[in-house]
């Protein structure tokens, strides 16, 4: 790395298209930087006595089995040293300083003139990452965390904003312009092209146009799944969704750490939701999304886990579109899923489950009405959901329906957690475990042959599961 004062390289996007580049060398590290100048549209030689095939095979490079010799660098705009041998790429890189063409050779000490960034390329946007040499890695590791905030919709709606920049241009006068750029950019128009809606998104941005004082717009709401708790198991799409809101309307699974990501500008609206204790009635809630999407509002819906398992998204949806509301739905990894990964417990496995099904254990009127004859497969896997006080009813029923008493069952607490907990025992012995450890509500239950893997599989350790002994499947030391 140089030390100037100031900035230690000039970042420039450079037109590259018809420019001669020359590759000197034909290893790995040439066919990686000479994979981004045929994607820029350079003129590329390359020469070396031996070119990798991927390179040599590439109808736009024009390779030469050779060795390089100075008169290569006749017609060159930019060459790369890319050679194994340090000494000649320093020759090379003192050659071209000679005559005044810019070098990028293999490794800083070399004597190169510039650098390639790391990039992002989202065409026409395009992002360029450099540590100035002092971590190729570290640049890489900055890109892919950029590259998850900018998801390849911004091509498109890079695209959409270009096709329409001289209407703008001449429609609009310029103290209104980029008022309106900046609502297309964080209105419905980008929701929509994010949301892969192009089409409709061309139409608000015409209506828009045509209306530009109408302030674009009605609301829209986002039927949000925030997975079960760990709030690196959002999507990327729920986060910047999340983040573009006006409002929040949120339930208690909604974990803390989620919620601390609900942006500062958003008002936030308890839903509620404990057991027996809905804040807001169902109905109720439906017509406030209404009510605040017609407002002009974005509302995000955050909900536990997935909005479309066993989480009354499909309701919601239902009066949305009664009401004319636009809306998307953005899927969340839901408790099945999230708390028998955690727990080390594949539902499904070659040996043991060749079939996994999930269940309501939520008590109508102190009963739970289920197809119990369609459970009794010992290759089947069964996930409760809302079980933990039913967890009674539902072994009793089991075994009734033919299931075994010593099927393994277990039941996750608080999964994907740091306060995950996890009861393994069986079918007969899974309710008293849990209750003697002091488990509680709300909690997912797994019942099969899959959960003896437990004992070998278990990894996220969050210190206080509840083993039964007497099972015999796994060492408790
Ligand atoms: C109303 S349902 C919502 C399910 C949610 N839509 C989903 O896809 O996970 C609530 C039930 O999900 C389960 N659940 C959700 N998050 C959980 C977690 N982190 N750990 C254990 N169970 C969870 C529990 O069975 C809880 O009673």
């Amino acid at each position: 790395m140089r030390h100037t004062i100031g900035m230690p390289y000039l970042p420039l996007f450079l037109d590259s298209e018809g420019r001669n580049a020359l590759m000197v060398g034909g290893g790995a590290v040439a066919a990686r930087k000479a994979e981004l100048l045929l994607r820029a549209g350079l003129l590329l030689t390359v020469v070396a006595p031996e070119i990798r095939s991927e390179l040599a095979d590439n109808d736009r490079a024009c390779c030469h089995h050779r060795r390089f010799e100075f008169s290569d660098l006749d017609d060159a705009d930019l060459v790369f040293a890319a050679t194994d041998d340090a000494e000649l790429n320093r020759e090379i890189a003192a050659q071209c300083r000679v005559r005044h063409i810019l070098c990028n050779a293999a490794t800083d000490s070399q004597g190169g003139d510039f650098i390639l960034p790391s990039v992002i390329d989202r065409e026409p946007i395009q992002v360029a990452i450099s540590t100035s040499g002092a971590s190729p890695l570290l640049a890489r590791l900055i890109r892919n965390r950029l590259e998850t905030l900018l998801p390849e919709s911004y091509a498109r709606l890079a695209g959409l904003l270009e096709r329409y920049r001289d209407q703008v241009k001449r429609d609009l006068p310029a103290r209104s312009r980029s008022r309106f750029w900046q609502e297309v950019l964080e209105g419905p128009v980008a929701d929509l092209v994010h949301g892969g809606r192009d089409d409709e998104a061309e139409s608000v941005l015409e209506r828009l146009l045509a209306n530009p004082t109408s302030s674009a717009t009605d609301g829209e709401v986002f039927i949000v799944g925030a997975g079960p708790g760990d709030p690196d198991l959002l999507t990327v799409r729920a986060l910047r969704l999340l983040q573009q809101a006006d409002v929040v309307v949120w339930d208690r699974l909604v974990s803390p750490p989620i919620r601390a990501l609900i942006p500062k500008h958003a008002e936030a609206i308890y839903a509620g939701k404990r057991r027996s204790d809905h804040q807001i009635p169902q109905g109720d809630l439906n017509l406030l999304l209404v009510e605040l999407a017609q407002s002009g509002k974005r509302v995000c819906r955050l909900k536990g886990g997935d909005p479309f398992v066993f989480g009354r998204g499909g309701e919601e949806i239902e009066t949305l579109v009664e009401h004319g509301v636009r809306f998307q739905v953005v899927p969340g990894v839901t408790a099945a899923s999230g708390c028998a990964a955690y727990a080390g417990i594949p539902l499904t496995h070659r040996d043991h489950a060749q079939s996994v099904s999930f269940h309501t254990g939520n008590l109508k009127a102190g009963e739970l009405v289920l197809d119990w004859q369609s459970m009794r497969d010992a290759h089947q896997t069964l996930v409760f959901y809302m079980g933990t006080v039913s967890l009674p009813i539902i072994q009793r029923e089991l075994v009734a329906h033919g299931r075994s008493a010593k099927t393994p069952a277990a039941l996750v607490q608080q999964g994907t957690t740091p306060h995950q907990r996890v009861a393994v025992g069986t079918l007969s012995s899974l309710h008293q475990l849990a209750t003697d450890a002091g488990f509680e509500p709300p909690g997912l239950i797994i019942i099969g042959d899959v959960v003896k893997l437990y004992a070998k599989l278990r990894w996220y350790r969050t210190g206080a599961d509840a083993v039964d002994a007497t099972t015999g499947w796994f060492d408790t030391r």
